[in-house]
């Protein structure tokens, strides 16, 4: 019979683990919650006095509060915690996948905590990561040196909403016990139940169809910029078709985050391992649609400022990938103010929620020929839109960001040099009221 479970170790605190976890303590008073990282300093963050935690999401803070302390615990006691035995949620990341290294096999960083400790003989693995085959990957690793841990552990893969059984039997254990987790504020019939490849691949799938439709409206934005075609308009009418329908149709400067490209590419790398050369080519061109995406929307700032940003300013507005997160992993303002750099442009940057150390790695880390002096000569983080605003010659709006909806744009065109260029990448202003202002306005998917 399945373990009755009341404690759960979850390894990783980030962007996946700390949230998802929080959650699990909130809704489930009666299990022990702990989350372990080798990061003291992540560690610290999340058990910091004044509840600074190293991660933004809305409400996250509020659950934290609640349950720090009573039945959720941060740690950097990795060996402790897995002892401690339990349910164990890994969040432990593969190598990202990354373009310019196509063929390099996913495999679990060396840095994984998981790669580094023993499991006990008898607990419940399960992995949030999304790479495919996960769990047969952990499952292959433990007779190696790199799990100092004989008989081997049970496992399970479980995704948003599913979960996998996997020989040996107890496998089916840590299955149900996972499933009982869920059921404290899930209802039943929304938790499924399937094999282990049909859990990681319906997970991969399910982003590379929600970035394929990015892709697919992001491509179609080319051409309305080319014809006269307003690309919201074509959203909208082709959202209404209900079998299509409305969400995940906005087309942007491409999308980022941790997420889509990592597990598209884990889908291109799967399909080329099992010798379907037409099936990773397929899935290949959502990412490259999505860089041809970013590259066509900063050459188009360049070309709009009369075929030249050399010493011109520009704000950029929004660093996260998207709203409400400080998470900048593959973020689309990553490319483009590397792009304005290359151009020797000079760039003003802001973002209410990334730090700006966070800023500096991520610019860094983007150029990795410049010295990052080089790059603060040429790079300013300022503490307000209206700040990064001031004496530029044209703002960039790369997150959507709520905020950036409510700017006083006729204040921000006082501090403009002029003529005053507006780039949506975000399709969130209202181009004509922005036109009597006196900007020059060019928002993707319309012509000039
Ligand atoms: C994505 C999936 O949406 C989640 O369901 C999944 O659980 C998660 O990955 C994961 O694998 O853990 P996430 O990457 O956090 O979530 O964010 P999304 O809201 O999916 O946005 C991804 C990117 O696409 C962002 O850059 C966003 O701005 C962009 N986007 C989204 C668009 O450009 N247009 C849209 O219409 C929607």
């Amino acid at each position: 019979a399945p373990q009755k479970v009341t404690k759960v170790l979850c390894i990783g605190a980030g962007y996946v683990g700390g949230p998802t976890c929080a959650v699990i303590a909130l809704k489930c008073p009666h299990i022990q919650v702990t989350i372990v990282d080798l990061n003291q300093a992540r560690i610290d963050a999340w058990n910091s006095p004044d509840f600074k935690l190293p991660i933004y999401e809305p409400g996250l803070e509020d659950v934290v509060r609640a349950c720090r302390g009573r039945n959720l615990f941060f740690s950097t006691d990795v060996e402790k915690g897995i002892q401690g035995g339990g349910a164990h949620l890994s969040t432990s990341s593969w190598r990202r996948g990354r373009l310019r290294r196509w063929r390099h096999r996913p495999r679990l960083s060396s840095k994984s905590p998981l790669c580094r400790a023993a499991l006990p003989s008898r607990c419940a693995l399960s992995s949030r990561q999304t790479p495919s085959p996960t769990a047969a990957s952990i499952f292959s690793l433990t007779p190696s040196s790199l799990l100092r841990a004989p008989p081997s552990p049970t496992f399970s893969s479980l995704t948003a909403s599913s979960s996998a059984p996997f020989r040996p039997p107890e496998g089916k254990d840590a299955c149900a016990a996972l499933a009982a987790i869920y059921a404290n504020w899930v209802p039943t019939e929304n938790i499924l139940t399937v094999g282990l490849w049909s859990s990681e691949l319906s997970k991969l799938a399910a982003n590379a169809m929600l970035a394929q439709r990015i892709s697919s409206i992001n491509a179609l934005s080319a051409i309305c910029e080319a014809t006269g075609a307003n690309i919201d308009e074509v959203a909208n009418a082709v959202g209404y078709d209900s079998r299509v329908g409305p969400k995940f149709l906005k087309a942007s400067v491409g999308f980022g985050g941790s997420c889509f490209q990592k597990d598209i590419l884990n889908l291109v790398y799967l399909s080329e391992s099992l010798h379907l050369p037409e099936v990773a080519a397929y899935w290949r061109q959502v990412v490259e649609m999505n860089e041809y995406q970013k590259r066509r929307f900063s050459k188009r700032v360049v070309d709009t400022l009369f075929n030249t940003i050399t010493g011109k300013r520009i704000a950029v507005l929004g660093f996260a990938f998207k709203a409400d997160t400080g998470d900048t992993r593959e973020s689309a303002a990553i490319t483009l103010i590397r792009d304005f750099q290359s151009e020797r442009a000079f760039v003003n940057i802001y973002d209410p929620q990334v730090v700006p150390e966070q800023i500096w790695l991520d610019l860094d880390e983007a150029s990795p020929s410049v010295p990052l002096d080089n790059i603060k000569k040429q790079v300013r983080i300022c503490g307000s839109a209206l700040e990064a605003c001031k004496d530029a010659e044209a703002v960039v709006i790369a997150t959507e960001w709520k905020e950036f909806r409510e700017i006083d744009w006729s204040e921000v065109y006082k501090h403009m040099k002029k003529p005053a260029f507006v780039f949506d990448g975000r399709l969130i202003v209202d181009a004509k009221k922005l036109t009597e202002i006196g900007f020059k306005v060019t928002t993707i998917g319309r012509p000039a």
